[in-house]
């Protein structure tokens, strides 16, 4: 495994123009087109960190708190928030910007977790990760009350 990295090594920004091509019935962006970015943003982050292959094993709910109108700007920002064995927290912001006056917004945040493959596609260690900063160090806690709750949803009943 390799040496621990700090959180830093691992902080992706993705941005993307809101086309009409992602727009729904009422002109705003689906909701699933910025899952979709979520997943992407969280997956750069989480191989930054691993230097390895990963797949999507969860993602915790996601509100979305304003439309996104197309001719926005969407910002993805994210970053590894603690690593456990051979899965990994990655925090993902999400914001929107007018070009046009600079405003931004909050749209929405998620939390997913990623598990990094070796070469026969089978789960192997990650290195750890430092949480440097006091926002580093509380997502790094707060990973560990999310990671339980997460695992004893992880097998629901259908
Ligand atoms: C995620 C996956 C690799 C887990 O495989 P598994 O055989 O259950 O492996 P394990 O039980 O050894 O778990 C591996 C790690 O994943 C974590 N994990 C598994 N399911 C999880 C879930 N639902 N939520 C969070 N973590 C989960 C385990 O806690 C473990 O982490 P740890 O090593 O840090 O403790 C497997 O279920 C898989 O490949 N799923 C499909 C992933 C995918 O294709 N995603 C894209 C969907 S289109």
């Amino acid at each position: 495994m390799d040496a621990a990295k700090p959180v830093r090594e691992s902080i992706s920004e993705y941005a993307e123009f809101a086309l009409p091509n992602d727009a729904n019935g009422l002109g705003n962006v689906l909701g699933g087109k910025v899952m979709h970015l979520v997943d992407l943003a969280g997956a750069m982050a989480a191989i930054r960190h691993a230097r390895r292959p990963v797949v999507t094993a969860s993602v915790d709910s996601m509100q979305f708190l304003h439309p996104v109108r197309i001719g926005q700007l969407i910002i993805l920002r994210s970053s590894v928030n603690r690593v456990f064995r051979t899965s990994m927290e990655v925090g993902v912001q999400v914001h929107t910007e007018n070009l046009l006056t600079g405003a931004r917004l909050h749209t929405c945040s998620a939390y997913l977790t990623f598990v990094a493959l070796d070469e026969n596609g089978k789960s192997t260690p990650i290195a750890p990760v430092i949480p440097e900063t006091e926002d580093e160090q509380r997502r790094y806690r707060q990973a560990g009350e999310r990671r339980e709750y997460r695992l004893a949803r992880r097998h629901p009943p259908i």
